[in-house]
């Protein structure tokens, strides 16, 4: 929190830091976390699952708070509306969302932080927040590894033509040529990714050994020694960069600027025939256009693991696109993501119990300011 404090015997004004601090008292906290069910007890560290709830219950009841948790979260009937009104900390997870619309922010009169339990904070209306003064912090780099592994098997399982075959399988059928006539070596391919932050370049590191040729498109361009160690090439020009590629992977976050980015006219940028692979977010892309493209082939394969809405209805029509790969969203809340980003969470609520600034990189929205990479 920055407070201005005017001189009255001079024309300067003075700005004080404060940082955030839970007033004093019991905080009702309330987490948002898919439901597992049957599976809550089958491993003591899948801790990201409503059920085990991040494993900072004991510890939040025992300093006086309430913790409520739940993954009823959508619609004015939902049990998160119901306590919207007067929560102070609202923790949400990526992969089972609690939309933060603006509307929300309104009703939720004693709301001072949104923590998100792993990476990508745009199902909070970031502007609102900022205007009234939330803080909204994320456990950066807590599924970098998990979110880059999951983007090389999904390359691999479209290059190679995967799920086809193991439909076979499953099926009982014997085709060898329904898969090979389109099954390639990843080897020798083009693979650009938009965005190389900290999924991006890892993603970037995991394939240099299979001999690609790598390129990326970012804001920014990394500095040289970097670019050579990691042995990627910047395309400044994104529609340059996608008529080269046989490969794009999407590691950007979802802000004004990138939201249906890939709409009609981008995807006809695209090379005939391309393999697309996305764990950014699925409102990067025109849902409609993705399954144009697939239709006509235009795009050969999609895979990914984000969705808009989720959890993606019955009728989202990429289940039904064809050369799609898509699983739930998954990628990032392996096990031991769910570990880095429970502790992570529990940090931050520590240090906002005691008045101590979180790590500098988690802030998404700190002093009415958006982060960087969300402008
Ligand atoms: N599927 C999952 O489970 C999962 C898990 C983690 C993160 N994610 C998604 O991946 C995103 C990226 O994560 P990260 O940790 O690499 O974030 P990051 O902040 O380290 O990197 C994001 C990069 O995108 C770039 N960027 C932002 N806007 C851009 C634009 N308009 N054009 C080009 N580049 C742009 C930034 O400059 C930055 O380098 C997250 O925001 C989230 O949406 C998904």
């Amino acid at each position: 929190m920055t407070l201005k404090y005017s001189c009255m015997f001079c024309p300067l004004t003075f700005s004080f830091y404060i940082p955030l601090q839970a007033s004093p008292g019991p905080k009702k906290i309330v987490g948002v976390f898919y439901k597992a069910n049957e599976y809550a007890e089958m491993n003591p560290n899948f801790l990201g699952c409503a059920e085990n709830a991040l494993g900072i219950r004991e510890w939040l009841e025992s300093k006086g708070h309430e913790y409520i948790v739940t993954p009823d979260k959508d619609g004015p009937d939902s049990e998160l509306e119901k306590h919207i009104p007067d929560l102070h900390v609202l923790i949400s997870t990526p992969f089972h969302p609690a939309y933060v619309t603006a509307e929300r922010i309104k009703k939720a009169k004693n709301l001072q932080l949104l923590l998100t339990a792993g990476i990508g904070s745009d199902h909070v209306d970031l502007k609102a927040a900022a205007a009234a003064g939330l803080t909204v912090a994320e456990v950066t780099g807590s599924n970098t590894v998990s979110v880059a592994e999951d983007e090389l098997m999904r390359i691999l399982i479209l290059v190679r033509n995967f799920l086809p075959g193991h439909h076979q399988v499953i099926n009982g059928d014997w085709n060898v040529a329904g898969i090979a006539y389109r099954a390639y070596d990843l080897e020798g391919k083009t693979v650009g990714t938009v965005g190389a932050g900290r999924i991006g370049r890892l993603l970037l590191q995991r394939l240099k050994p299979f001999n690609c040729n790598l390129l990326y498109h970012d804001r920014l361009k990394m500095d040289p020694e970097l670019e050579s160690q990691i042995g990627a090439k910047f395309e400044e020009d994104l529609d340059k960069m996608l008529s080269k590629c046989d490969i794009v992977v999407i590691n950007t976050p979802l802000t004004e600027k990138t939201k249906g980015m890939f709409d009609k006219e981008k995807i006809a940028k695209l090379k005939k025939g391309v393999l697309i692979v996305n764990n950014a977010r699925g409102a990067i892309m025109d849902t409609q256009a993705v399954v144009d493209a697939c239709n006509s082939g235009h795009i050969a394969g999609y895979s990914g693991d984000v969705w808009y809405p989720q959890p993606a209805p019955k009728d989202h029509p990429w289940r039904y696109m064809p050369n799609q790969a898509m699983t739930p969203h998954i990628s990032g809340t392996t096990i031991d993501a769910q570990l880095r980003y429970a502790a992570g969470t529990k940090d931050m609520l520590d240090r906002y119990f005691k008045g101590e600034d979180f790590p500098a990189e988690n802030y998404i929205v700190k002093d009415g300011e958006l982060a960087p990479q969300y402008r």
